[in-house]
């Protein structure tokens, strides 16, 4: 991330306390955050909250440092201001600069975003309606509101926009959109074996790294279409998203949205074997010795027959770094990229929010990456994945 700090403006609303969770998931994803509040956004947290989270102090004076309000501003990427109240965003509209947070607005140059908090009827009010507009034409992003119960009791349009809404919403206001034009096909975790109505064989996969490829492509301006498996993963808002169980299922949702599809990254841990049969009631534990199983479709291999123009990345998982397991994956596979991961090292492979990979050409070309979070390694796949589009496939 370059230029990754964020200024966090906080402004007199009942939705300030959400703004910790806000600073907190931006400093999670590798962000910076400066807090600044309003006089009024201290009746309702209090500024050591947020400085407990982020570690550094909160600015809440005008005053206390003459020049902050233009050293702030130079050295920050996003002005995110959550919640922002009907006085805010009408001050912001006018130009009025009588406290901190107004002035470094004037002095931002960078993208600004906002998400509104307030009571529907004032939210409605014209001044706010005019002044949403006339900002968005100057370019401001706005997030939500959304409708909901409000503070007040009544029900209404007026409530923050979620959490997650919003951060992903800021990180999206700081990444660069170089997979604009792209249409993407993951799939992720595991896929289901029904042995009976009860039981049933799968992969271990928690669909982490299938999501974190899913969100990267979003954030960067693909779009997403994400097939998985059962995981217990958050559904990804602006992903086109389709849950299947067994492997029979997305190997049909594959085929079907692969017409649409740019490049296709399989990151899902399809069983390989399937019951032969499936019993329609419960096998009883003494009528059962031995179950018959058959194989599955490999989905990236059929997938890689007919992918033409399109850009195919897999996934090996393999206990030890099998270079040549992997090589001979991408080679039989059709592939212009595969990612191997020893999922017998500490920190990669299932479960867990890191991995460790290698990415392997089509020429042999073999890379390795440290530890690194799985949202970073999404990335790196997507470098890679632009990579070979510049190279036209390699
Ligand atoms: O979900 P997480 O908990 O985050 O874990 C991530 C992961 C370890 C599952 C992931 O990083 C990973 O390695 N996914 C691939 C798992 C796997 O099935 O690997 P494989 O080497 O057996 O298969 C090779 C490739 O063929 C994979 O891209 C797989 O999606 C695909 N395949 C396999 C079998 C099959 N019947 N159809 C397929 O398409």
């Amino acid at each position: 991330m370059v230029n990754s700090k964020i200024l966090l403006g906080i402004t007199g609303s009942i939705a300030a306390y959400k703004s910790v969770e806000i600073g907190r998931r931006l400093i999670d994803e590798g962000y910076s955050v400066q807090v600044v509040m309003t006089k009024s956004a201290c009746n309702f947290i209090t500024p050591l909250t947020l400085e407990s989270v982020t570690g550094k102090p909160v600015l809440t004076d005008l005053f206390s440092d003459p020049f902050s309000h233009i050293n702030l501003s130079k050295e920050s990427s996003l002005l995110l201001i959550a919640p922002a109240t009907a006085n805010t965003i009408n001050k912001l509209r006018c130009g009025i600069a009588d406290d901190l947070l107004s002035n470094l607005w004037l002095t931002h140059e960078g993208p600004t975003l906002i998400a509104p908090a307030m009571n529907h009827r004032m939210y409605r009010h014209f001044s706010v309606q005019k002044s949403i507009k006339e900002l968005q034409k100057l370019g401001v992003n706005f997030v939500g509101p959304v409708s909901g119960s409000l503070a007040c009791g009544e029900e209404g349009e007026g409530r923050m926009a979620d959490v997650s809404t919003i951060v992903e919403a800021a990180i999206a206001a700081l990444t660069q959109k170089d997979l604009k034009g792209q249409h993407i096909l993951v799939t992720a975790g595991p896929t289901l074996e029904a042995i009976d109505p009860v039981r049933f064989i799968s992969n271990r996969s928690s669909g982490k790294m299938g999501y974190a490829i899913a969100k990267a492509a979003l954030r960067r301006g693909a779009k997403v279409t994400l097939i998985s498996g059962p995981t217990s993963q958050m559904p990804l808002e602006g992903v086109y998203f389709i849950s299947v169980e067994k492997a029979s299922e997305m190997e049909t949702a594959v085929l079907k949205h692969l017409p649409k599809a740019t490049a296709v990254i399989m990151a899902a841990a399809v069983a390989d074997f399937a019951p032969a049969i499936i019993n329609q009631s419960k096998i009883t534990k003494n009528n059962i010795s031995s179950i018959t199983l058959k194989k599955t479709t490999d989905i990236l291999k059929k997938t890689g027959k007919i992918k033409n123009k399109r850009i195919l990345i897999g996934f090996a998982a393999e206990t030890g770094k099998n270079i040549e397991n992997a090589k001979a994956k991408l080679k039989e596979k059709n592939l212009d990229l595969i990612v191997l991961n020893d999922v017998t090292q500490k920190g990669a492979g299932f479960n867990v929010d890191t991995n460790i990979v290698t990415i392997i050409d089509r020429k042999g070309k073999v890379a390795d990456y440290p530890l690194m979070k799985k949202i970073e390694v999404a990335n790196v796949i997507l470098d890679g994945l632009l990579e070979v589009r510049k190279r036209g496939n390699l």
